[in-house]
């Protein structure tokens, strides 16, 4: 088991820690375009038959289009017709019953704000962060909630490579606090370190666990015998990390438990093996939200109100011109124009709308199914 920090904020204390500006920034973008081509047209008419015309055809295209339910709305997402018919099915059945629960804001901190407040009787519960970075998301989940949360992380990246379905595969190691980003976002957002490697709580009431998940979960959860989870939050991004991470939790899951996916719409991770999971214990649950994922609350926690202007600038340019979306450079891609053909228009203006960042999806377990069984014989 590895090193363990802790804080010691006011219990209590539940803060608003929702923010979305880098958003704002992006819609003013959009809006900004929008104006820029409306004035280009007022000024060469032309210009409005040409846009017009590509309109028309793009809506033509999109009404003889058959592939509408092999994509899900994520740029880099695969055809799902590699998948067999039970997983596919899940995927489109999950997708149409996410589109009925976008929320504005992140997942993850819409859902530990609506935890019930500390209490003695909820003392024991767990509220656990599994990949932390810099420790933020675990930071502002406890001000979300009032309650401790624990962040297991190796500090030094992933421990395994991580293929994001067909765009591109993430190297073990990445998200190192070593990495010049990381080093430079924990000077702007007032991170420290301790002796041992392991970030600050910075007051919070927090509890790091260095080391990887394979090594720490079991004795952290073993030194805490029949303590439920309440609260799991998912982003260690791998399907090896995820689905070891979901069986060594399976007898501390209860009805009620909330489960939140960071990456969820990457399709041969995070939601492949939560579809293994539930599927081989006979779980029942329901999704109960679909939102932002919590890594861009690292730039909202930025100090300078200058830099942190720079950073959504950036963060939006990165993430359009090199990151996941890879919008401005894959427009001439087939990947691109299955986005623009097959995904409702909803989905369209969703993802637009938030530079594609929208991932993160959360559920409620319901039902133990066969864990019940298993829990009950232990
Ligand atoms: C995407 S980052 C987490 C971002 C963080 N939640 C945030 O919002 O800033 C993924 C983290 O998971 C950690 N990680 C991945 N697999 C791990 C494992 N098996 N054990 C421990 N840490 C792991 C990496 O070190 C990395 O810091």
């Amino acid at each position: 088991m590895g090193v363990i920090a802790n804080g010691t904020a006011d219990r209590t204390s539940r803060r608003s820690v929702d923010r979305t500006n880098l958003h704002r920034v992006w819609r003013t973008v959009l809006i900004g375009l929008a104006l820029g081509v409306a004035a280009a047209c007022y000024f060469v008419p032309a210009l409005l038959v040409v846009i017009g015309a590509l309109v028309l055809l793009l809506l033509c295209a999109r009404l003889v289009y058959r592939g509408r339910d092999r994509y899900i709305p994520n740029l880099y997402a695969r055809d799902i017709r590699m998948y067999d018919d039970d997983y596919r099915a899940f995927i489109t059945d999950s997708l149409a019953d996410l589109r009925q629960r976008k929320i504005p804001g992140h997942t993850l901190l819409w859902e530990a704000s609506q935890l019930a407040p500390p209490s003695p009787e909820n003392a024991r519960e767990l509220q656990l962060d599994l990949g932390v970075w810099l420790g933020w998301s675990t930071r502002l989940t406890a001000d979300a909630c009032g309650r401790t949360v624990h962040g297991f992380d190796t500090f030094s990246g992933l421990v395994e490579d991580w293929a994001v379905d067909d765009q591109m595969v993430v190297k073990k190691g990445t998200f190192s606090l070593t990495e010049p980003l990381a080093q430079r976002l924990m000077a702007e957002t007032g991170v420290t370190m301790d002796d041992d490697g392991v970030p600050d709580p910075l007051g919070r009431d927090v509890q790091f666990i260095k080391g990887m998940t394979y090594d720490t979960l079991a004795p952290f959860l073993a030194a805490r015998p029949d303590a439920p989870i309440r609260l799991f939050h998912m982003d260690l991004d791998t399907y090896e990390s995820c689905l070891h991470a979901l069986e060594t939790c399976k007898d501390r899951f209860v009805e009620g438990s909330i489960l939140v996916f960071d990456e969820y719409l990457v399709t041969n991770a995070e939601m492949q093996a939560f579809y293994e999971f539930q599927q081989k214990y006979g779980l029942e649950w329901r999704y109960r939200a679909w939102g932002l994922e919590i890594w861009e609350m690292n730039v909202e926690m930025v100090t300078s109100r200058w830099k942190r202007l720079a950073y959504y600038f950036l963060a939006v340019g990165i993430f359009w011109m090199l990151g996941g979306g890879n919008f401005a450079w894959a427009f001439h891609t087939k990947r691109f124009w299955r986005f623009w053909l097959g995904a409702p228009f909803g989905d369209i203006v969703f993802m637009l709308g938030a530079a594609g960042q929208r991932k993160s999806v959360s559920l409620e377990i319901t039902g133990l199914g066969s864990l019940a069984r298993d829990n009950d014989n232990r």
